[in-house]
């Protein structure tokens, strides 16, 4: 059974217009592909592992090209089910709010644990970078409460990190949905949404069997 993974990096449930616009993809996407897994992993509500003095110490294990082992790799079951989690999903859909000009903490926090040499991407001969995640695609819903889509485009780090680091990992067709200006004023935020919504659903209808 294919699988879309919905990482939700928002903790605000109901009040969430990043929800509001993924829940309009997904019922979309979910009438063309009845047959689909919609696996939902809330980051707002996982208890993700830390990296801490000891747990961290497997990142600089895999660096060197060994393999975990022993302590290093029961230290790290935890994480290495998330890694799996992302690496076998067919589709992913990430929503997202704008924090700080960036991704909420959470999110970088996963993005922390799973990108990891020796899983989702390796170190050729030759001395680059080889994405594992390959063939894969990605949509990102965000929003946020300012408008940057005109001159202020420079403000958003979101877009860029995000579309860098799935690209790292071998994901490169990677589309963004963005509905802006969600806390200036009720027409504004009606008239974003109602475009982010009509985009959401033409990109579920647009996928490919
Ligand atoms: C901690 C925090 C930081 C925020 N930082 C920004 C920001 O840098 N730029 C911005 O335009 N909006 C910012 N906002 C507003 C949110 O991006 C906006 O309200 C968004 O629609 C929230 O998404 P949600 O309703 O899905 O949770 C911030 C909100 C919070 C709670």
């Amino acid at each position: 059974m294919k699988r879309l993974l919905h990482i939700i990096a928002t903790p605000r449930e109901d009040e969430s217009r990043t929800l509001q616009v993924s829940q309009v993809f997904l019922d979309s996407f979910k009438e063309k592909h009845p047959d689909w897994l919609i696996d939902e992993l809330n980051l707002a509500k996982e208890s993700l592992p830390e990296l801490s003095m000891k747990s961290v110490s497997g990142k600089y294990i895999l660096l060197q090209g060994k393999n975990l082992f022993g302590k290093s790799k029961e230290l790290w079951a935890e994480i290495i089910q998330h890694i799996e989690r992302f690496k076998t999903a067919d589709f992913f859909l990430i929503s997202t709010p704008m924090w700080n000009f960036h991704i909420p903490y959470m999110l970088k926090h996963y993005i922390d644990l799973i990108v990891q040499p020796h899983y989702l991407f390796r170190y050729t001969e030759a001395g680059t970078v080889e994405g594992l995640v390959q063939n894969k695609k990605m949509l990102i819903i965000t929003s946020c409460g300012g408008q940057y889509g005109k001159d202020q485009k420079d403000l958003d780090f979101q877009e860029p990190y995000l579309r860098w680091i799935f690209n790292f990992v071998g994901i490169n067709d990677i589309s963004f949905i963005h509905a802006e200006g969600m806390d200036m004023g009720e027409e504004i935020e009606r008239k974003s949404l109602e475009t982010a919504k009509s985009l959401a659903k033409k990109i579920a209808s647009n996928l490919a069997d």
